[in-house]
């Protein structure tokens, strides 16, 4: 079998490469190891930024999103005894969306499938070759057990933390650069309308807590929680009743409301980069080639970032014979990755307590700064609703 662009992973950067090329006249073919209904119910992250929503918009995906989503203007930021609301549109001039990563996944698979988009999925050995040849290829096994051979002239890694793009690039040419956290987040997703209108991120001397939301009736919580803690010790009332200390129920006559939990997870929380985002004909993108601790939302945006960088790099290449693109593509979304990666170890930092009561005076003095001068919440402001594709 042959293709131009043979894409590994059905996640939003998959997904996105393959309608953002299939817009230029590209043909693709994705492989995914889960299912379809596996990988539109995994509930993972749930704010957009302003430019992932104008290139959604752009590409004619954001009906839905417009119907359905919630535009936020900005955050509270909350610790003991003070609440806070930083007004992006205000700060940055740009807002963002509440539309969960469920439903992107889904708008975009249906717009694949309508367009005749050849997908793979429950594929299992998946395995790149020839990578720095212009005949590079993957071999992997389909649902049915067939062993199969794609032939393609560049290959899309877009196969998250745990894929084989990233280990096909060979420790000689790479480098990477890795942190792990001393906390993990406790996620619930629960049917009881929000407690609030935009989201609330929470210092305090127990640990983090975020209140988000997927929708008029369902809403989202995390608390930090020690790495590997064990779900059992968490039954939902002990998870409401921390909740509402640390989010700080019954101050300034602010309530939250607890409700039924239909989902519970650990998270660990970790960064990771790794240089060149491209090994001859193999290009990464998305958690293929970087994670960001959740905090700052940005670890979608900058899937959907990369596949709007490599999606006109690949088309230049394929079509008009210019590596232009391709060639500064890692440098390009490097970038950007690293901006990223230094706002979600801020945001993680300013707000996970680590039981050093000298930490948590630097915090807290940092929190009073950011809330207090237009300096500081500009700072956060502008990172947190993204900068413009492409800086
Ligand atoms: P993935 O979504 O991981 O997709 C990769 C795909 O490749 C997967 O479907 C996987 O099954 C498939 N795959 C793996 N191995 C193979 C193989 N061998 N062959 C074929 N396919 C394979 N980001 C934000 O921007 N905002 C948020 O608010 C936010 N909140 C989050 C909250 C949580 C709880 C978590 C876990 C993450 C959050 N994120 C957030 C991060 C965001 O979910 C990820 O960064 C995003 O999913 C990255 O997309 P991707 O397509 O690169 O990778
Ligand atoms: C959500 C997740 C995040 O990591 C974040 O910073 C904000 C919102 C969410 O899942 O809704």
């Amino acid at each position: 079998m042959r293709t131009e662009v043979a894409i590994i992973g059905a996640g939003p950067a998959g997904l996105l490469l393959s309608h953002l090329l299939s817009l230029e006249g590209i043909d693709s073919v994705v492989l995914e190891t889960r299912t379809r209904e596996y990988v539109e119910a995994r509930i993972r992250a749930g704010i957009l930024e302003s430019s992932t929503v104008e290139l959604l918009d752009a590409v004619g995906l954001g009906d839905r999103l417009r119907e359905e989503g919630d535009e936020h203007r900005g955050i509270y930021l909350r610790w003991p005894g003070e609440r806070h609301h930083l007004d992006f549109v205000d700060l940055a001039g740009r807002s963002v969306w509440v539309y969960g990563q469920t439903e992107v996944t889904k708008d975009l698979g249906r717009a694949r499938e309508e367009a005749g988009q050849e997908f793979y999925y429950g594929v299992s050995d998946t395995a790149v070759h020839d990578l720095t040849t212009d005949r590079p290829y993957v071999t992997f096994r389909s649902a049915e057990g067939e062993e199969v051979r794609l032939d393609a002239d560049v290959i899309a890694g877009c196969d998250g933390s745990f894929g084989p793009s990233r280990g096909a690039v060979p420790d000689a040419v790479k480098r990477t650069w890795e942190r792990t956290y001393p906390y993990s987040w406790l996620g619930i997703l629960a049917d009881v309308a929000p407690s609030t209108d935009e989201l609330i991120y929470a210092w305090h001397p127990n640990g983090f807590a975020l209140h988000s939301m997927r929708s008029e009736t369902v809403s989202r919580l995390y608390l930090q929680v020690a790495p590997g803690e064990d779900i059992a010790e968490w039954p939902d009332d002990r998870i409401w009743d921390e909740l509402a200390v640390r989010l700080g129920h019954g101050q300034d006559g602010w309530e939250l409301t607890p409700g039924p939990i239909t989902d519970k997870s650990v998270l660990p929380m970790r960064s990771y980069v790794m240089e060149p985002m491209r090994y001859g004909r193999l290009f990464l993108a998305g958690d293929a080639a970087h994670i960001v601790p959740p905090t700052g939302a940005k670890g979608l945006n900058l899937a959907v970032a990369d596949v709007a960088l490599l999606a006109p790099a690949l088309t230049a290449m394929l079509r008009k014979n210019n590596t232009a693109l391709a060639d500064a593509y890692s440098d390009t979304a490097l970038r950007r990755v690293w901006r990223c990666t230094h706002f979600s170890w801020w945001m993680t930092t300013m707000l996970h307590t680590s039981g050093d009561p000298f930490d948590a005076r630097l915090q807290l003095s940092q929190l009073r700064w950011v809330a207090g001068s237009e300096a500081g919440a500009t700072g956060l402001a502008e990172n947190y609703a993204g900068l413009p594709i492409g800086m």
